[in-house]
């Protein structure tokens, strides 16, 4: 064929191939994913993270860098972006957490999230926005579909997310939006257990007499206040959960006339700092029996508390297994709540700036959660529940109570 062309046929086809060749590099050069590739460079770069190997061939020496490798970029939305990051041999996940405040400048975007996600990759969430300061209404939820999951709020991308039932801890300092937090999950759990045969009851304890002051009548079983009070509804919760254990049964069943049981504690941590030595033990013992048995006799525990240190969480800590830590002062805190190393794989609740009447509670709710088989805690922000709503929730247990008493 090559015959049959003549010099200038050649000529041409070649040109215009080393013109296809350029005009490709300068496409691939400028691709959303090789600019962000060189932007990176000196984030790596800077971190350490990268490695250099000299290497000789034929008398000559090379320089090689090695490099964390960028995949898969997406649009999220118009504000939002994703890419995969993969540490470099030598190199782990963790330090590609330790650089996010540099992604985030070298990107020039507003925040960066970076999710460890298993299997030595990270995926890095970068947003032109502030995604979590838009604050949505928990009327949002009802639409979801819920199962037997319980949605607590919605992360970074405005996907739900979601705990299981299950003993749950909420841990943030004042303002932080504990009290809409609890509410959420109480809405959840009726929702996805109240319409089930056996129903859903509802027992309170809230020593600031706050958050609970206002829907004493009806919805709640029991709700307790004052020293004695309290000390009696944990005795009389244990009883009920002894009766339970006599009957023999090793998982809880749910049904009629053995409803599940949810213990509401607003400020755990006043349990510690309340009432003499004697009430102390009493307490600390009915709710150490509840918390570790309380479970196959389908009483469960969610509790708010401002400190998590030992001395005020400690005996009960370990037995949380949902964990949702809003703002605290210090990543050691953070770590209490979530589990050791939660903060160096980028649970930032002590980065979240205070939430206060000034700035119209611009970050209340916004937190973590460690949710089961997930790897690393998850960003979010949970709706704002007002009274409106709480009076809602509490119309819907009331009537369907007495539906059943009928
Ligand atoms: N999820 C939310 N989204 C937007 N604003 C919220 C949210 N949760 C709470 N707020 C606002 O923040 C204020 C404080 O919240 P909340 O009373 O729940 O805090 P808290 O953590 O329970 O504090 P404390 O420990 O003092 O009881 C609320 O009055 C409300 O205005
Ligand atoms: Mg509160």
């Amino acid at each position: 064929m090559i015959d049959a062309l003549t010099i200038g046929e050649l000529g041409a086809v070649s040109c215009a191939a080393c013109v296809a060749v350029v005009v490709g590099f300068v496409a691939w050069y400028w691709s959303p994913g090789q600019r962000l590739v060189r932007r990176l460079r000196p984030v790596w770069d800077g971190a350490g993270i990268s490695r250099v190997e000299v290497r000789a061939r034929n008398g000559k020496q090379n320089t090689v860098r090695h490099r964390p490798r960028i995949r898969k970029r997406r649009k999220l939305s118009p504000t939002a972006f994703t890419f995969d990051v993969r540490p470099n041999p030598g190199r782990t996940v963790e330090d590609i957490v330790a650089c996010s405040g540099a992604i985030r400048d070298a990107l020039r975007v507003e925040d960066v999230t970076v999710t460890p996600r298993g299997r030595g990759r990270a995926t890095v969430t970068a947003f032109l926005e502030d995604p979590i300061l838009a604050a949505y209404e928990n009327a949002e939820f009802f639409e979801e579909p819920v199962g037997k999951k319980l949605p607590i709020g919605r992360d970074d991308r405005g996907e739900v997310c979601y705990v299981n039932l299950g003993h749950t801890l909420v841990v943030g300092a004042s303002g932080s939006g504990k009290g809409s937090l609890l509410w959420r999950y109480l809405i959840s759990v009726f929702d996805a257990y109240g319409y089930l045969s056996g129903g859903a009851q509802f027992w309170g304890i809230d020593p600031k007499r706050a958050e609970l002051a206002g829907v004493v009548d009806g919805a709640f079983e029991r709700v307790a206040f004052d020293l004695e009070d309290i000390e009696s509804l944990l005795l009389d919760l244990v009883a009920e959960m002894k009766r339970r254990q006599e009957t023999g049964e090793r998982q809880f069943e749910q049904r009629e006339g053995r409803p599940l049981i949810i213990l509401v504690v607003d400020e755990l941590n006043a349990l510690g700092t309340m009432g003499d030595r004697k009430w102390q033990s009493s307490v600390r013992a009915s709710m150490q029996q509840i918390l570790s048995q309380g479970r196959s006799a389908g009483i469960y525990v969610v509790a708010a508390a401002q400190q998590p240190q030992k001395e005020n969480l400690g005996p009960y800590r370990a037995h949380f297994m949902n964990r949702i830590c809003l703002r605290v002062e210090s990543a050691q805190e953070v770590d209490l709540v979530l589990g050791s190393g939660a903060a160096a794989l980028g649970a930032a609740a002590h980065e979240i700036s205070p939430a206060t009447e000034t700035n119209g509670y611009a970050t209340a709710g916004v937190g973590y959660v460690r949710a089961d088989g997930e790897p690393a805690p998850v960003r979010f922000r949970a709706p704002y529940v007002d009274d409106d709503e709480i009076g809602i929730w509490a119309w819907e247990v009331q009537s369907l109570k007495e539906d059943e008493n009928v």
